[in-house]
């Protein structure tokens, strides 16, 4: 299985700059390097070259709406080439509005796909629900059918329409969910779970039932939409909105290799490395090590070394 990787330079979806940087980051942190160790080629793509409109206003309380969509309408054509042509897709980010594009993208290939959102935030808001206004907070509620009659037709958008089920969904990694997020998961039940959650069950269960409520009837592509906030900001502090109590380095390696071992994933998502939120160039650089290292584990990087047969080695 080939991989091909796709820069998305582009921090709309929010307030605070610098998370446009985080495809150069990534790569500068030796991503390529660490992908062509894995035995599978690697197609690096480049980055996208996103147009913004000049003139771009608010609207019902949603801030860069065309610039959003717009952004999201080229990346989802991008994906789905990607896809299409048979590669493991990785999408670099940028701040999380950029799934909306991508998980559509992917979704035209493979429209039963699963979605694993990893993460401290749901990103369900709509519009309507929105404390902030920014994109990177509802992402997800584009994507649900249920949410549909929830969503008004915002500009910039009108090439997409909801295309997953709430039972397609499972988070892992909360902490910080607004009241209107927490309604609509529990009045679609959406299964999720938390970092209360990870310190219950432990993070080998939480794998288990992630993985048995996706799988459990059939076998299909998935689709892994990592914002590195879900880390704690201890391990991930370049990010724009960090949150206490996240994933240990070990938690979040353990997700990656489990959805590994499916070998189902299919596309995913790093996204949300901001360079110019870390406190020093060390900070902002371990951030950066932390992303490559997820997605070197998602695509078979194992803890354990690689998979060498007996009969190989000298
Ligand atoms: N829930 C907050 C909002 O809607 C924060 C979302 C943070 N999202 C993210 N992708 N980091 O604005
Ligand atoms: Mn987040
Ligand atoms: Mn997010
Ligand atoms: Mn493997």
């Amino acid at each position: 299985q080939s991989v091909a990787v796709i820069g998305a330079p582009f921090s709309k979806g929010q307030k605070r700059r610098g998370v446009e940087h985080g495809p150069k980051f990534i790569r500068d942190a030796g991503l390529l390097e660490r992908l062509s160790n894995l035995d599978c080629p690697v197609h690096d793509l480049g980055d996208l070259t996103f147009h913004h409109p000049e003139k771009d206003d608010t609207c019902m309380q949603v801030r860069f709406p065309r610039t959003v969509g717009r952004a999201n309408q080229l990346l989802a054509g991008a994906v789905s080439s990607a896809v299409g042509a048979g590669h493991t897709c990785v999408m670099l980010g940028g701040d999380h509005s950029l799934a909306i594009g991508s998980v559509e993208g992917h979704s035209r290939q493979c429209p039963d796909l699963g979605l694993i959102w990893v993460d401290a935030h749901t990103d369900v808001n709509t519009p309507a629900t929105s404390p902030s206004g920014n994109l990177h907070g509802q992402s997800v509620a584009f994507m649900l059918k249920e949410l549909q009659d929830k969503m008004p037709d915002l500009p910039g958008f009108s090439w997409m329409k909801p295309f997953l089920s709430s039972r397609d969904l499972v988070y892992i990694g909360l902490r910080d969910v607004d009241p209107g997020e927490y309604y609509i998961l529990k009045t679609l039940g959406i299964q999720y779970f938390s970092m209360r959650d990870i310190d219950r069950l432990g993070i080998q269960r939480v794998m288990e039932e992630t993985l048995d409520h996706l799988l459990a009837r059939s076998q299909r592509p998935l689709h892994l939409s990592f914002d590195i906030d879900a880390f704690d900001p201890s391990l991930a502090p370049a990010t724009g909105t960090p949150v206490n109590g996240g994933l240990t380095y070990r938690e979040g390696i353990y997700i990656t290799e489990e959805i590994h071992n499916t070998g189902l994933l299919s596309a995913m998502d790093l996204v949300e490395v901001n360079p110019l939120q870390g406190a020093s160039r060390a900070a902002m650089e371990a951030t950066a090590a932390l992303a490559v290292d997820v997605i070197a584990s998602s695509l078979g990087q194992c803890r354990v070394g690689s998979h060498v047969r007996v009969d190989e080695i000298p």
